[in-house]
């Protein structure tokens, strides 16, 4: 049995050098250009065979000893339009652009693991895909990577994400929802202007838009049962140009996010109904533009189980942590809809550097933990293609 805990000792200052490279250039989403460069020069440096899909999405691919399985493994590439309040060596040297959500250590952390494993090939029967995706902020990267057929022969997947919220040391692999889906909505309202003054010869937006907002948020207390949870936000609202105008026309927009895929499928056959109702109402009309952004992230029982005996083997019980599922959203789980997958929150705080949340410009990770994450990476590949563990 090959136990990865050392073998990630041994490319621990690579990886921190990598992370420290990436996040002094930072790059938008889609658009890494630079990240996906370097990422194939160090995969080709170890001779792994490369694809590339879009502009900067990199796969490598590593050809076991003999026939068997396919393990992917995932990290996101791009960073968030903020400015680095950091003072570091290793501070963002693009302003306006940060990695503020840890991706640079997930594409530090993937390269150390390809490396190591290369290491171990010839014992390694299947095959390991390293899925480096681009845009994973604005839900692009992964739809793109599996629709170009990369899922295809994939029978496990794992991903990673550093978590700031949770003390460096920590590791949160729970079964099921662990991320929301996350859908994005605009509502266009049709009234009829004219002057305040003569409100009977117009059909007022403003009070039909006031409605509409008022009556979304029954979905969430009156058609949805108490044990699930939904949010339905509206976060932006522009009606009306000034004082003495009664509005024409006004623009709702929001977010519809849960854990349930049923809901999600549910969600806009029922806001159409109360916005349609609720215009009507009032005399005017209303339109839904509706967008499903990502699914629900679900982890996989029994790769959730693999992933947590793999923390407990190499870092013992205590490191296993509970926290509760995220309302925030995750294009891993475009994979997940392909094959069983697993995404494992690793926690990266530390009351010294790391103590700011995610997307703020002083977020920053304990580098102490990359080297798990390419254990952890490394061994979960290892025991599903070798069926070692449980
Ligand atoms: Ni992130």
């Amino acid at each position: 049995m090959v136990c990865f805990k050392e073998l990630a000792q041994e490319v621990k200052e690579e990886v921190i050098a990598w992370r420290r490279d990436f996040h002094r250039h930072p790059e938008v989403s889609m658009k890494e250009f630079r990240t996906a460069e370097r990422v194939e020069e160090e995969l080709r440096k170890m001779g792994l065979e490369i694809r590339r899909h879009g502009d900067t999405a990199v796969i490598g691919i590593l050809e076991g000893a003999k026939p068997g399985k396919t393990v992917a493994l995932r990290a996101d590439m791009d960073a968030l339009s903020l400015t680095e309040e950091n003072d570091v060596p290793y501070a963002s040297e693009t302003k306006g652009l940060m990695h503020a959500c840890g991706h640079d250590a997930h594409t530090a952390a993937l390269l150390g693991v390809a490396k190591i494993l290369n290491k171990v090939k010839d014992q390694l029967p299947g095959k390991v895909k390293f899925f480096f995706q681009p845009g994973e902020e604005v839900a692009l990267g992964a739809k793109l990577i599996v629709d170009a057929g990369e899922m295809d022969d994939v029978d496990a997947i794992l991903g990673i994400h550093v978590w700031a919220d949770l003390p460096a040391g920590q590791v949160s692999v729970e079964p099921g929802p662990r991320m929301a889906f996350c859908d994005m909505l605009k509502i266009n309202i049709t009234g009829k202007g004219g002057h305040a003054a003569q409100p009977q010869r117009t059909v007022d937006a403003v009070v039909a838009a006031a409605a509409t907002v008022m009556n979304l948020q029954s979905i969430v207390s009156r058609e949805v049962s108490p044990l699930d949870s939904l949010v339905v936000t509206i976060g932006k609202m522009d009606v009306g140009t000034r004082w003495n105008i009664i509005a024409g026309r006004g623009i709702l927009e929001g977010t519809v996010r849960g854990f349930c895929p049923e809901l999600q499928a549910k969600a806009p056959e029922i806001i159409e109904r109360i916005i349609k109702g609720t215009a009507a109402a009032y005399r005017a009309e209303a339109e839904l533009e509706y967008a499903k952004l990502t699914p629900v992230t679900i982890n996989d029982p029994q790769l959730t189980e693999k992933a947590a005996d793999i923390i407990r083997r190499l870092y013992g019980e205590e490191s296993l942590a509970s926290i509760p599922k995220q309302t925030g959203s995750e294009d891993f789980a475009f994979y997940c809809e392909k094959a069983p997958g697993v995404f494992v929150f690793m926690g990266a705080g530390n009351e010294e550097n790391a103590c700011y949340p995610h997307h703020h410009p002083k977020f920053d990770i304990d580098e102490g933990v990359l080297d798990r994450c390419v254990a952890l990476y490394a061994q979960f590949a290892w025991d599903f293609l070798t069926g070692e563990g449980k």
